[in-house]
């Protein structure tokens, strides 16, 4: 519980790959922290006595993240129906203003893992929740072999640093990582039935540990609204009975965390995977309409919408298929444009080294050559066989307001009642790698980025 305590598991850290050496930044700080505590002894209210205040906890000695996940949770939710948890935590911390924007697709397996490495799912090798590797011909459909899942997540991250995590239910978690193996009582497996409530009260209960066995880092991950997002459209009042669960779910953790008088030194991040969209089979296009100017069998098509993922089967005899997918990307666009298939508008065709640079969605021999960008809420199908009707989906452009999630932190290095732009969610892995000042692996987000959503270490919010 001393100040060198303090010292050694977390301001060095973050600072070791600077010129400075370890002692002399300790050396540095204990200086500033001298003059700071000679200036208030002194009664003088200078700004600098503020810039280096000593670590303002009172309960624990150590930075603690609990980061939540509130699946299929899109931007406005919040305003669907009272949420007075969720407000708190906007109103007493920092918010994306416009929401937090997803990676590309807009799908959970992808999001959640971009949020644990800060790699676009191109560098992190989840390029959707299901797929065939092309070159390989094995499928992913959400398995834990540990082939499939690249860069370092933050579990592993912390671990690998002599650090404590507890997951409970994040994609990917599961997967043994570095230092990581998935210990049973820190990484449940997950099973949907277990009650939100028991997901809170078992995280509740690590704050009730010794000090030092209290996980640093924790990640709880609610399958909602996502699932009545899915089923009834997210305009849909099952949708808003289950924003108002969620709320309810995060004012359990509020109030046990401040029944043990740490829910200000506790950072709380609460954010979503991706949003959700009505669709309908009115706003249909089928590849079969397409038949006019080339036929396209069902088995090169991996996936329908919201992406369409093609790797057409040309056959040993083809000598460049490269060529032959260019024509065929061409074929299909004079179609989708002709004016005669059908909402073919609202579908574009790409090689995937053509897509738009922003989506990040072509370095991964993973993806299939041939991705289709449909319209937000358009659904692709082969043909006209099967019903449906109205329901929701995400996995669309990530430039579509639909597809944004949450973003909020609240805790000791949040400013209180600040909004910041919209971000990506690749940047959240070197916050929370600050926040507990851990050395980061290579991400895709900018290590700049801290600077504009986390106060500076010292600089640290009072303890109310
Ligand atoms: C899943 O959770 C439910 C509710 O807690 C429990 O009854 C069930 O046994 C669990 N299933 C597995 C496979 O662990
Ligand atoms: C429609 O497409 C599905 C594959 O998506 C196929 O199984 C079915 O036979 C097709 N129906 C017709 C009438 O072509
Ligand atoms: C993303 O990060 C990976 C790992 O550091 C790197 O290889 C890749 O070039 C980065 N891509 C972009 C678009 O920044
Ligand atoms: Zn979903």
């Amino acid at each position: 519980m001393s100040y060198n305590n303090h010292h050694k598991t977390f301001f060095p850290m973050a600072k070791s790959k600077h010129v400075l050496s370890l002692k002399l930044s300790i050396t540095l700080l204990n200086l500033l922290i001298v003059a700071a505590t000679a200036a208030v002894t002194n009664g003088l209210d200078t700004p600098s006595s503020k810039i280096w205040r000593p670590w303002p906890f009172k309960k624990l000695n150590k930075p603690v993240v609990l980061m939540i996940s509130s699946d299929g949770f899109r931007f406005g939710y919040q305003f669907k129906t009272d949420t007075p948890n969720i407000h708190l935590l906007i109103s007493e911390g920092t918010e994306a203003k416009l929401g937090l924007i997803p990676v590309f697709p807009t799908m959970t397996f992808p999001n959640h893992y971009s949020i644990a490495t800060g790699l676009y799912p191109a560098y992190h090798g989840i390029i959707m929740n299901k797929f065939t590797d092309p070159i390989t011909g094995e499928t992913f459909n959400k398995g834990l072999d540990p082939k499939w899942w690249l860069g370092e997540p933050l579990w592993a991250t912390a671990t690998n640093q002599g650090r404590k995590a507890l997951t409970y239910f994040w994609p990917g978690s599961e997967v043994p990582k570095g230092s990581w193996t998935c210990p049973k009582e820190l990484c449940p497996h997950f099973n949907l039935s277990v009650p939100f409530e028991e997901r809170v009260d078992t995280i509740l209960n690590h704050f009730d540990l010794p000090e030092e066995d209290i996980p640093d880092l924790m990640m709880l991950y609610f399958n909602e609204p996502d699932g009545a997002g899915h089923n009834y459209g997210p305009d849909d009042p099952r949708v808003t009975q289950a924003v108002a669960k969620i709320d309810k779910m995060i004012g359990r953790i509020i109030q046990g965390l401040k029944k043990r008088e740490i829910f200000d030194e506790v950072h709380v991040i609460l954010l979503g995977d991706h949003g959700m969209v009505t669709n309908c089979d009115l706003k249909t296009i089928y590849i079969d309409d397409l038949a006019d100017w080339v036929k396209i069998p069902a088995d090169w098509i991996q996936a329908y919408s919201p992406v369409l993922a093609m790797n057409p089967n040309w056959g040993k005899d083809v000598k460049n298929p490269g060529e032959k997918n260019a024509e065929l990307v061409a074929k299909m666009n004079e179609a989708l444009t002709s004016g005669k298939v059908e909402n073919g508008e609202f579908l574009q065709v790409y090689l995937k080294e053509k897509l738009p640079k922003r989506l990040h969605y072509s370095e991964s021999s993973r993806i299939p050559p041939i991705i289709g960008m449909v319209g937000e809420g358009l659904i692709v199908r082969q043909n006209r066989t099967g019903v449906h009707e109205c329901y929701g989906d995400h996995g669309y452009d990530n430039k579509y307001f639909s597809m944004r999630s949450i973003f909020m932190g609240h805790g000791p290095r949040f400013r209180k009642g600040k909004k910041v732009p919209s971000f990506e969610n690749v940047q959240i892995y070197n916050v929370v790698a600050e926040i507990l000042g851990l050395q980061p692996a290579p991400t895709n987000g900018s290590s700049l980025f801290t600077r504009n959503i986390l106060l500076p270490f010292g600089e640290t919010r009072d303890v109310e």
